[in-house]
């Protein structure tokens, strides 16, 4: 198909190429490559200190990089100042003019952009209508509430249609109930105006609700990458299964049988592992989700644990059992089935299938 053939010729949004930042002898950054496409939504998710921020500065201009190049449009970037690129920025702390009504604070892009007068009005007219702040547009800042005044520094952003977005933990200084709703708002103005969108986050949840792919960053360097659905279903590392999501992480040797089935031998007992496991594992470990444990011990893997504490959570119940070790484990059950009482001996089971070996 023509279209398909032309998507497949375009280059990505934006490339990077051997990226790295260091200061001094401390690395920020390690060599790192990585594709956005044109309409995509990434997001960096780490801990705090992974370098999300450093690759979001780099990106946009703001600081040098060490070694490696940026391409947007598949054009190289290293000599396009920073306001030069089309790039819009928004970061958690709002850093409105404060002396400039709201309606000045998004035209202000415009303006800099020599936009003309009678245009600026109309685009700031849309762009609040996009952030629900018409009934707002004579306000100063400090006038604002929180949420009010990050919907402004959206508005600023979405108004003068840079191609890609970078918004580092815009959210971060608002209160939970308030973040869910603007959550939905960024993924409106997302779809609405077709923007790339690179956004950095370390609340997991919030990788999970907006993106089409998460980034996952650890140490100065990704972890992973993939959809929400591939990091949960398929994580490589024991960092990737509990940063997303909650896992039960098992750890053993590898052994393999004459039947050419491998299995984890492990202080809990010998758990079949699922098909496809490298002949070159030795040791490793089996990260089961808590979703699937069942009380089932005709299961071919099973486990003998203590009921600890038991959670309801309105849509599940959540049950902690505690391993002869000492070790956690946590197994999600629907409302209503019913759960063994604290201080119950429980066996815990799972289809070898549903596990995931990692190293
Ligand atoms: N200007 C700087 N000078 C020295 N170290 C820095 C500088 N900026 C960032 N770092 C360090 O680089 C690491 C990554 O920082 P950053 O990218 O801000 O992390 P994140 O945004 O993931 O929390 C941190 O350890 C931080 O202290
Ligand atoms: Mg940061």
């Amino acid at each position: 198909m023509a279209i398909d053939h032309q998507t497949s010729v375009l280059p990505p949004k934006l490339r990077i190429d051997g990226l790295a930042k260091r200061y001094g002898n401390f690395t920020a950054l390690e060599p790192t490559q990585l594709e956005v496409h044109s309409g995509e939504f990434l997001t960096l998710l780490g801990p705090s200190g992974s370098g999300k921020t450093t690759l979001l500065q780099l990106v946009c201009g703001l600081v040098d990089a060490s070694e490696g190049s940026i391409f947007i449009d598949g054009i190289e970037q290293s000599n396009v100042p920073v306001h030069r690129r089309d790039i819009g920025l928004v970061f958690q702390h709002y850093a409105l003019f404060p002396h400039l009504t709201v309606s000045e604070n998004i035209g202000f892009p415009l303006k800099m952009r020599g936009v003309p007068d009678s245009q600026i009005k109309t685009r700031v007219n849309t762009a609040l209508e996009m952030v629900h702040l018409g009934s707002l547009a004579n306000r100063f800042p400090k006038e604002l509430s929180g949420g009010q005044q990050q919907r402004v520094a959206l508005a600023r952003c979405f108004v003068y249609q840079p191609s890609i977005i970078l918004m580092d933990e815009p959210l971060g200084a608002l209160d939970k109930k308030l973040r869910d709703q603007m959550q939905i708002e960024i993924k409106r103005l997302h779809r609405e105006s077709g923007a790339t969108i690179i956004y950095v986050t370390h609340d997991q949840e919030e990788a999970l609700a907006l993106s089409d792919r998460i980034c996952l960053m650890n140490h100065a360097r990704i972890e992973q990458i993939g959809t929400p659905r591939e990091i949960y279903m398929n994580p490589c590392s024991a960092f990737a299964a509990d940063f997303i999501g909650i896992s039960n992480i098992l750890r053993g040797s590898i052994q393999i049988d004459q039947n050419r089935n491998s299995w984890l031998v492990t202080s809990y007992g010998r758990f079949l592992l699922p098909a496809g496991v490298s002949k070159e594992m030795v040791s490793g470990a089996v990260v089961v989700r808590p979703e699937h444990l069942t009380f089932d011990a005709t299961s071919p893997n099973t486990l003998r644990a203590t009921v600890r504490d038991l959670v309801y959570a309105g849509s599940e119940t959540r049950v902690i059992a505690t391993l002869d070790d000492g070790q956690d484990v946590i197994v999600r059950q629907p409302p209503d089935i019913e759960v063994p009482g604290r201080g119950s001996s429980i066996t815990l089971g799972w289809q070898a299938e549903r596990a995931v070996v990692i190293p």
